[in-house]
């Protein structure tokens, strides 16, 4: 008995495959995956591998691969309906009852696909029988034989076949039609085959089972060159793709080639290459790209190299960006033009194809030329539609964070592109000599963690201050106009533009702490054993002590900056906000520009 997905899916949920491995299995965590020594296999160095993101363990020594419901299936024997009914007991689900619906939608689904395998088996045999020399022939110049039959389970249709009459020994009127191999001529109230003469390729299912025909015409005349299985309750085209059962055993590769069809597959697989799919000529689904995700992180979508060839893979590309994810890519190889994949390598061969694929462009490049080849650079309204297209699509991706990040990516491109609308250089730049990096104070930080990176640069700008009184009696205002993080700091630069003004203390070099009262004397002690900047202040002139002073500013505005900008972002991942936006490049580029 089938149990329904949304059930199996609710298991998996509540239950980390780390958690159902790790009761029988020892597991260490490595980055995002778990390791551990086999349970398939007697080793001593760990080849087990468990994800919990993507809900599978794997073991490379056996080749061992599944979900938790595999793993007690083939590590005690359990039958699914055991796995599932422990790991939903586990899971706090109560067990699943099935009802009479469920139970003939079992009986329908079983019948299908006997069906569906009893037809593809004829139309094989009938392929391989040798009466058909013309369709061999054909199959032949397209470099297509034996070890391709067999792989794929091609078959031929023939144009007179009695497979009806077979069928209906065994199945009811009702089944057979279910099936959509047959459709009903009502003149003749005939069933007749729909693929009759026709190259059968038989479509499967995740785990191998047929769940669907397509059908290449031989003539050039007929009516449609493929035809395909319609949907029925066990087949929808979108959720599927031709070759995933086989090609997802290439799961040592991240790459996998997203083909239109048929033969493009049957071609790359006989070069060689075993990481290819097929979307069968429609519009790249969610379900899709989910699916190819859960076995490779960097799909390559094969593109025809004429323009509508381009126009649909942008569509695709629009329709898949909202679904980006952090750790999964996508790209798109557009092909020379009049070639698919299965004419480049018949032409061209296995290396010139492999070569050619480094050309692939990742999604957000691919989106970028596609909707800049059509900007017209020095037209406003034109720039200001793309910005407002790349904008749009940056904020249709789910995952916000990452929305962010492609948004801030495009922008900077953006801006690079129109120079004269960025952002006035700040102007600390002012402050921006050349001076060597202080690096022995960033040592002296890191022992000093009890203070803030901020704190300890404002300790330093004091301590230069108060160390050097006649200097700064020359220069208040550089201590004047600063705005301190700390209370107590900014009491004490009161205490010192006094005494910088006050005739009484003209003589003094360094601030007297004997003259001062027990507030000041604390903070100035703080400063004296604190600031980082002791440590490199000796035998310096007064040039280089305002140098100094100045560099240290420029740091200070830094940290504070890169505080505002973190704030910033965060408030920009949620909202999206064009003003918050705008004010967040601009920091950014002051920060790159101070
Ligand atoms: P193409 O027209 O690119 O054909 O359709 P192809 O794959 O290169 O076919 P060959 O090489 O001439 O044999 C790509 C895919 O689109 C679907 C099929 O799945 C096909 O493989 N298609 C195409 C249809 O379903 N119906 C059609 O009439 C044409
Ligand atoms: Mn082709």
């Amino acid at each position: 008995m089938k149990y329904p997905k949304e059930y199996l899916e609710e298991i998996k949920l509540r239950l980390k495959v780390s958690h159902v491995v790790g009761k029988s299995v020892k597991l260490k965590k490595r980055g995002k995956e778990f390791v551990g020594l086999s349970p398939f296999s007697n080793e001593k160095t760990p080849s087990f591998t468990v994800n919990d993101e993507k809900g599978f363990y794997h073991c490379f020594s056996s080749s061992e691969h599944g979900n938790i419901f595999d793993f007690l299936m083939k590590t005690k024997n359990y039958k699914f309906g055991e796995a599932v009914r422990a790991l939903a007991a586990e899971a706090g689900l109560p067990p699943y009852r099935f009802t009479k619906h469920d139970e003939e939608k079992e009986k329908r689904w079983n019948i299908y696909k006997i069906i569906l395998e009893k037809y593809s088996e004829f139309c094989y045999a009938e392929l391989i029988s040798e009466k058909y020399s013309e369709v061999i022939n054909y199959l032949d110049k397209r470099n297509t034989s034996k070890k391709e039959f067999d792989y794929f389970k091609i078959g031929y249709s023939p144009q007179q076949n009695n497979f009806y009459e077979r069928l209906s020994k065994e199945f009811s009127e009702e089944q057979i039609k279910l099936s959509g191999i047959f459709y009903l001529d009502e003149k003749r109230n005939k069933y007749v085959d729909r693929f009759r003469n026709r190259i059968i390729f038989p479509v499967k299912s995740l785990n191998g089972s047929i769940i669907a025909l397509g059908g290449r015409a031989l003539s050039k005349t007929a009516l449609a060159k493929y035809i395909n299985s319609p949907e029925t309750e066990f087949y929808k085209k979108g959720n599927n793709l031709y070759n995933i059962n086989s090609a997802k055993e290439c799961r040592d590769k991240e790459e996998v080639f997203i083909v239109e069809g048929y033969m493009d597959v049957v071609s790359l697989h006989r070069s060689g290459i075993k990481n290819v799919v097929a979307n069968l000529g429609t519009a790249m689904t969610e379900r899709q790209i989910e699916l190819i995700w859960k076995f490779f992180k960097n799909p390559v979508v094969c593109l025809d190299g004429d323009s509508s060839g381009r126009k649909a893979a942008l569509r695709a590309a629009e329709r898949l960006f909202p679904l980006m994810k952090d750790d999964c890519k996508i790209s798109f190889l557009t092909l020379p033009e009049n070639l698919d994949p299965d004419s480049y390598i018949s032409e061209k061969g296995k290396d010139s194809f492999l070569k050619f694929s480094e050309n692939k462009i990742e999604i957000p490049n691919f989106i970028w030329d596609s909707y800049f080849s059509e900007v017209d650079n020095s037209n406003p309204q034109s720039l200001s539609l793309f910005e407002k297209k790349i904008k749009s699509l940056c904020s249709s991706i789910q995952d916000k964070t990452l929305g962010k990040y492609f948004l801030d990516n495009f922008m900077t491109r953006i801006n690079e592109l129109t120079p004269s609308i960025n952002f006035k250089k700040n102007k600390f730049n002012k402050f921006k000599k050349q001076l060597n990096p202080l690096k022995e104070t960033k040592e002296v930080y890191k022992q000093r963690n009890q203070f803030e990176e901020l704190e300890l640069k404002e300790f330093s700008l004091l301590f230069l201050a108060i160390n050097n009184l006649d200097l700064f009696r020359k220069n208040i205002e550089l201590i004047s106009e600063i705005v301190f993080s700390k209370n107590s700091l900014n009491e004490l630069k009161q205490k010192l533009i006094e005494y910088l003004l006050s005739e009484k203390f003209f003589d003094q070099k360094k601030m007297q702490i004997q003259d001062l009262e027990k507030k000041y004397k604390n903070t100035v002690d703080q400063i004296n054993d604190n600031a980082p900047i002791k440590v490199i202040y000796s035998k310096k002139n007064e040039d280089e002590i305002l140098s100094l002073f100045n560099e240290i500013m420029g740091e200070i505005k830094k940290i504070k900056l890169r505080k505002k900008i973190e704030f910033l972002e965060s408030k920009v991942s949620l909202s999206l906000d064009e003003k918050l936006y705008s004010e967040l490049l601009s920091l950014r580029n002051q920060l790159k520009g101070g």
